[in-house]
Order: structure tokens, then sequence, then C-alpha cells
């Protein structure tokens, strides 16, 4: 008895311990102080009024039910002070700018990407996470900084598996929920808040409609912690945008036989000329804008409804309704038609060494351009640049994505589709396929081509969008094109600069290392600041605190490949080995490349 009740004393000492460490961390979660800068630089990349567009026209994604409103009004969890403020959500890697006040577009003050949608036949506003979130960067250099868009965010925002150090930001989210639903005073303050005079009337609603929220956000945590799905740490400024995609909607919304391991986490790409790539992702897997944009959609939260409320497949015309909103997407996409790459700020990061750069553009045409300057052609309106695709054997990069699109199956015969049906969609595999389509067997890209096609057409059909329309939103009359290449696309490097850190995965943290053999690379460095190194080209590596440390040995982080040795080329090799001179040279050339000052060079 006396062993028992010491047992039973050591497991609640235990337990208790577990708690005090879990509230400890939900207090205070691990997250990098917010630094106010000075001023925040815009550059000339777009005009004010493209960039305002970008950053708060919504796509149509849900943040698990979340409204705009409980957002605004949401409190940290033990104390009164709001969650959504610019000061808190900066910590999470979001930008904002310390200027900034509420505007029309934004009426709850929120960072870069928080915007908002209603859908048709409801008044509900629910927050919506829009392009901008993901890909738009920011510099900061001597207290100023320069703001990036189209670049690479370097948030925390995906994560979705809660950890320790509790840094992520959906964590934080839900220990702000759970407070506001089970502490009974802070749920009268919000509410009071949120529903003012409708406080009588809606109360229980609210408290209901609240719930569910929280239980989408608890059934996801679970679900994607007790499964393993997400073994590699994303950390700041990166996704498994894929493996996410996938485990969304052929795991959640299908069978928990379809969830696979993600564990390659990619780096958010920049958006300036994408518009004029012949094949778009790191592996250039994708075609069609509309339907990339779809994609990326139902991967980041907006609502997909495969089967009925009998459990049915939904057939014909019924397939598939969602929450994306086409005409936006289309908004969004034809604005960033218009987005110029950024161009090296001297007055902030120091005067460019023309001599040294033009040293650099001659090292740059016997190095580099062979794979990174893509021939152009014109085709349907616009011009077409032709990107090189590098096999993952030659190029040498961490495999990890490009193997996991390329060999990673679902089972979709839940959906029942016909082949027949298929054909009639404006799909198009590359290669084209010897033998039917295994259902029970596809691949992310194809399962995910079909089901956009799907969407796409039954969102065209909802929002109105008539035949003659459907080439321009599609995206200069493109089909939905799908290839799985085990390769990288060398992509133009005008404004590369700004895009730290390097290669999909995000492994490298200057173009410097980059430059330099792997055993010059770090093999461990902090992430999650945006203090620039404009000496390097890329972020700073020292530690700060709570900052993220990304370890290049752990599976989907490997920073080798992409290397100028002497000796062999291949496995990685891709050119002669380049002295530190020749490097600061091509550094000072990449500085100016594709922006006004290349014409400047001597
Ligand atoms: C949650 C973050 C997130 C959001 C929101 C998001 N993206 Fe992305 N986007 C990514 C990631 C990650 C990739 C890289 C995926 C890959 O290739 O594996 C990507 C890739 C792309 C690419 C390919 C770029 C290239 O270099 O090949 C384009 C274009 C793009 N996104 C446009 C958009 C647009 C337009 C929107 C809004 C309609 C959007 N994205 C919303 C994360 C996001
Ligand atoms: C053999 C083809 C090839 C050559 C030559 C080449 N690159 Fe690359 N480069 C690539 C590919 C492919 C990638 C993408 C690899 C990845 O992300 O895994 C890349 C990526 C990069 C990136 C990172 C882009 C980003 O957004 O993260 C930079 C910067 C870069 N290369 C610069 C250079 C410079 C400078 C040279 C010449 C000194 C050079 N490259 C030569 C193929 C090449």
């Amino acid at each position: 008895m006396r062993i028992f009740s010491r047992v039973l004393l050591l497991i609640l000492a235990a337990l208790g311990l577990i708690l005090a460490v879990v509230a400890y961390y939900t207090v205070n979660p691990r997250l990098p102080d917010y630094v106010p800068v000075e001023q925040v630089h815009y550059q000339d990349q777009w005009s004010a009024a493209d960039r305002q567009t970008y950053y708060f026209t919504p796509q149509g994604t849900q943040v698990k039910g979340l409204h705009y409103d409980w957002f605004t009004a949401l409190e940290l969890p033990f104390s009164d002070q709001r969650f959504a403020t610019p000061e808190y959500l900066a910590r999470f890697g979001f930008l904002v700018d310390p200027k900034q006040v509420p505007t029309a577009q934004n009426p709850g003050n929120l960072p870069v990407g928080f915007a908002r949608h209603t859908n048709a036949g409801s008044n509900t506003q629910y927050l919506d996470i829009t392009c901008a979130a993901c890909h738009t960067g920011e510099l900061h250099f001597k207290g100023q900084a320069l703001r990036i868009d189209g670049g690479s965010a370097q948030h925390v925002l995906p994560s979705s598996v809660p950890t320790l150090r509790g840094g992520s930001f959906g964590q934080a989210l839900v220990a702000s929920l759970a407070a506001t639903y089970y502490n009974p005073w802070k749920f009268e303050r919000f509410a009071r808040q949120v529903l003012g005079d409708r406080y009588e009337s809606e109360h229980d609603q609210l408290r209901q409609d609240f719930k569910q929220s929280l239980n989408k956000f608890f059934k996801v945590a679970w679900n994607d912690t007790h499964r393993g799905l997400y073994p590699t740490e994303e950390g700041p400024g990166r996704t498994d945008a894929f493996g996410r995609i996938a485990n969304a909607s052929f795991g959640d919304a299908i069978s928990p036989d379809n969830y696979r391991i993600a564990n390659a986490p990619v780096d958010y790409p920049q958006l300036w000329d994408i518009w004029t790539f012949d094949w778009v992702q790191w592996n250039g897997s994708a075609q069609q804008p509309m339907a990339r944009n779809i994609g990326e959609a139902l991967g980041v939260g907006a609502t997909l409804t495969f089967f009925d409320s009998a459990g049915q497949p939904l057939q014909g015309d019924a397939r598939y309704p969602s929450s994306v909103r086409v005409r936006d997407l289309n908004l969004i996409e034809e604005t960033l038609q218009r987005l110029k790459p950024p161009t090296w700020p001297e007055e902030l990061f120091g005067a460019v060494d023309k001599p040294l750069a033009a040293q650099g553009r001659t090292l740059f045409a016997e190095n580099c351009a062979g794979c990174h300057v893509p021939a152009v052609s014109h085709e349907n309106g616009r011009p077409m640049q032709h990107l090189k695709m590098l096999p993952v054997d030659y190029i040498g990069t961490d495999p990890g994505t490009a193997s996991n699109i390329a060999d990673q199956r679902y089972d979709l015969s839940a959906l029942q589709w016909d082949p027949v049906e298929l054909a009639r969609l404006n799909v198009e595999l590359h290669p084209t396929p010897t033998e039917p389509l295994d259902l029970r067997k596809l691949s992310v890209a194809k399962g995910l081509a079909y089901v956009t096609a799907f969407v796409e057409d039954h969102a065209y059909r909802a929002a109105g969008v008539t035949p003659a329309e459907r080439p321009r939103l599609d995206g200069y009359g493109l089909p939905i094109g799908v290839r799985e290449l085990r390769a990288y696309k060398a992509r133009p490097l005008a404004g590369v600069w700004a895009t730290p850190p390097f290669l999909h995965n995000g492994s490298v943290p200057t173009i410097y290392q980059l430059l330099s053999p792997q055993d010059e690379r770090n093999t461990t460095f902090y992430k999650g600041t945006f203090d620039y190194d404009p000496r390097h080209l890329g972020f700073q590596t020292a530690a700060f605190k709570n900052a993220f440390l990304f370890d290049t040995k752990i599976t989907g982080n490997h920073n080798s490949g992409h290397e100028f040795r002497a000796g062999q080329r291949g496995n990685g090799v891709i050119g002669r080995g380049l002295q530190p001179q020749e490097r600061w040279a091509l550094l000072e050339y990449l500085k100016v490349l594709g922006g006004p000052l290349e014409q400047q060079l001597p």
C-alpha cells in the first residue's frame, strides 16, 4: 500500500510539473523580442495602391473558422492585453510598420497578409491569410527596415505541432483561444467586445461557434502530433507546402490512410517575374496560375467539400464547392504582373563598387548564366522564360521535397472519379502516361491537379465566370500542367540578394556561403532575425534571444550541393572553385543584376 501511494504521489508530482512547465511556456512562449525599427522603407516595386491590394485582398482561406472580430478581440492567456496587436504578432515574424494605423482595407490594424472575407449568403467575416503573408519580406539594418514586396516571409505561421519552446503562432493562438473559452471572466469581456449590443441575444451562439473553432485547432494539433507528420521542425520562414496540402486535402478530407510524413520544409520563394516562368514551384511542377493558387489556398485553409451530408462522394456538377475566391485570386495574380524586383538601396546598405561589379558580370557570364539566364520566347501575349531544371543528382541539394513529391502516393478512389470524366478536364500530364491512371495510387501533383480542376470549374460557375473569360483567369490560357521531376529549377537572379536564406530549403544563410564549398558553410546557424548582412548578402547568423537553431544535419535541412569546387563535376559540384576575391565580385554584381545600376557599370 505504501508503495502504491508513493507511486501515485510521484505520478501526481510529475503531472503537476508538466502542467507547470506547459503553463510557464504558455505565458512566456520563447519568442524573439519585438524590436521596432525607426522607419520602414518601401521601394518603387509597384504603386502604393497595388501594395495595399496585394497585402489585403482575401483569397478564401479560413483559419479553422476563426472570425475576424474574434481574432482582433482575443486576449493573451493570462493578461487582458490583446493578442492581435502589431507588437505581439511581430514576434512571430509577421510584418508590421511601427507607424501603421487601421485602414479601410485593414480595419483590425493587423500585419501584412491578414485579410478577411465573407462567403456568399452569409455576413460572417472570416480571418483570411492571403498570399502577402508568406510572400513579403523585410531586411533590417542599423535600425532601418527595407520592405521587400513579393519577398520571402520569416514567420512561424504553418507549424501545427506544439513544442516545449512554444514559439509557434498556432500554439500561442490556441493558448489564447482556450483561455478565452475556459476562463469565464475572459469570455465575458470577449463576448461584450465582439457582440456589443447583440450580447444578450447572441451570447450562447457565440460560445458554441467559438468552441467549434477551438475544437478544430485541438484536433489538428493532436492529429499532426500523434501521427508524427512533421518530424523536421519548419522553424521561421519555411513550410512543407506540398506535404501539408496533401495531408489537408487527401488526409483530413478523405481518409487517414492518406497521411504521409512531410519532412522536407521549403522556403517561401520570391514572386517578382514569376508570371513569365514556364513552370513554377521549386521542382517546376506547376504550370497554370489559377490552379496553382487554388491548390495553395486549399493547403492554407480554404474549405473544400468532397462528400455530401450522407457521406456519399459528390458527383457531376456538384464537384467541388469550396471557399476559394477566383476573382480575387485573379486580381492578385494580375497585380503581381506589375511587381518589379527590389533594387539595391545604396543609401541604406552602402554604395556598390562598380568596377568590382563589372568583374562580377564577367564571372557571372562564365559560371552562372548557363543555368540562371533562361531562353525567352513570346507566347500568348507574354514573355515566357524557359527555366532550366537540374536533376537532384547533379545539383546535389537536399533531395527531400523533390523526392517526396515524386514518390508519395495517395488513395483517392473514395472520390469515385470516372477516367472518362477526368480526360475532359483541362489537365495535362507530362509525360503523357502510357497506362491508365490508378486512382488508388495517385501522386500529390496529379491528385491535386484533378481536385483543383474540379474546384476551379465549380468556383468559376459560382462566380459567373463566362467561358470567354476563362483563359484570362486561368492565366494565359494555360492548361493545368503537371510534372514530377526529381529536379530543381534555376531561377533568374534579379533581386536575389533580398531573399535570404538560400536554396529551396533555406539551408544556406548567405550568398557568400552558397558560392563557397560546402565545408565552408555553417552547419548550424540561428534563424528568425530580420537583421541583414549587406556584406555577405544574407541574414545574420549569430545567436540572439529565443532564436531558432537551424541544423543542417537533420533530414530535409541538408546544405549540400550547388558547390563550386576544384575537381570533377556532378554530385553537387557545379563549377570550378571560386577564389574569395571572385566570390566578392559575383556578390557585387548580384546586387545590381537586372536593376537600374547594372546599366551604369563600366
Ligand atoms: C502559407 C504560406 C503561403 C501562402 C499564403 C501562399 N504561398 Fe505561394 N508558396 C508558398 C511556398 C512554401 C511555396 C513553395 C512551394 C514549393 O515549390 O514546394 C510557394 C510557391 C509559390 C509560387 C511559385 C514560385 C516559384 O518560384 O516557382 C508562386 C507563383 C506562388 N507561391 C504564388 C502565391 C500566390 C499568388 C498566393 C496567393 C494566392 C500564394 N502563393 C500564397 C507559400 C505560400
Ligand atoms: C548547373 C546549373 C547552375 C549553375 C551553373 C549555377 N546555378 Fe545557381 N542554382 C541552380 C539551381 C538548380 C538552383 C536551385 C537549387 C535548390 O534550390 O535546391 C540554384 C540556386 C541558386 C541561388 C539561390 C536562389 C534562391 O532563391 O534560393 C543563387 C543565389 C544562385 N543559384 C546563384 C548562382 C550563382 C551566383 C552562380 C554562378 C557563380 C550559379 N548560381 C550557378 C543552378 C545553377
